[in-house]
């Protein structure tokens, strides 16, 4: 049993306003009851207005997949964190593998919106993981140490900030990281978010994303650093989704 988990469904570049609204309203449906994991949905930037408006009333957060580090400016093509924000969004995943490997991410721009997105009053959903190569070649865990201590340097006061753990070679690929490997990459994780971090890094939840499913997620949310999940493809459907919340929910306690 743990304290609380989180579900955060990464939508990617799928889903307009109207079919992030009529998913919403499905989903109700189907979890009815089903109020302990915590659940946050971030649809693409130009669903969030609208999928704000849906979830007035739900028990349910609102997240971005990215942001810019400036307040405002000639950045042509990228949000601000205010007009998040103004979008009622409280969440903001950051340096997902899909930004910093098709999109050039280096850990010093991930680092810039972690500090934006606190010191703005957003929680940063940091994320974090190897490649099949760097794993095979026995880097991950240098791989790690780096994108954590670059990614959240400076940061003196975490704000709710979650943390996901996301193997590359597992995100969209139906091979999901088994218990074990989760469990030792979590702990390694860990480790390296206090030694960044000091005494506030103990308590951020550690999610694990990757190929996680209906089938899966009832095994992997019983590995105990496992604090709740970032799901991609399985989140796009209501009723695949919703199976996943109530896999979650069944660990949590009262
Ligand atoms: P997946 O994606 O669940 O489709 O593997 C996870 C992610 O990219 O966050």
């Amino acid at each position: 049993m743990k304290p609380s988990a989180y579900v955060v469904a990464n939508w990617k570049m799928n889903k307009t306003g109207a079919e992030a609204q009529s998913f919403v309203e499905k989903s109700s449906k189907l979890l009815l009851n089903m109020e302990k994991a915590k659940v946050i949905f971030c649809p693409p930037f130009t669903a969030l207005f609208d999928m704000g408006i849906s979830l007035e009333g739900k028990p349910w957060i609102l997240g971005a997949q990215n942001m810019h580090w400036e307040a405002s400016g000639a950045c042509t093509g990228e949000i601000s964190s205010d007009m998040l924000k103004a979008c009622r969004v409280e969440f903001v995943i950051l340096g997902h593998s899909e930004r910093r490997h098709n999109f050039g991410e280096p850990n010093n721009w991930i680092n810039q919106k972690v500090l934006r997105a606190i010191s703005t009053g957003l929680h940063p959903i940091f994320c974090v993981g190897e490649t099949l190569e760097e794993r095979q070649s026995g880097k991950m865990e240098d791989v790690l140490h780096k994108q954590i201590s670059e990614g959240l340097a400076g940061v003196k006061n975490s704000n709710g900030m979650l943390i996901a753990y996301e193997p590359v070679w597992a995100i969209g690929t139906g091979e999901h990281a088994t218990a074990e490997q989760i469990e030792k990459a979590h702990g390694i994780v860990k480790n390296y978010v206090c030694e960044s971090l000091g005494d506030i890094g103990k308590d951020i939840p550690v999610l694990y994303g990757g190929s996680v499913n209906p089938e899966n997620a009832g095994e992997l949310i019983k590995a105990k650093s496992v604090d709740g999940f970032l799901v991609g493809g399985a989140s796009l459907e209501s009723e695949s989704f919703s199976e996943i919340i109530k896999e979650v929910e069944t660990f949590i306690k009262e």
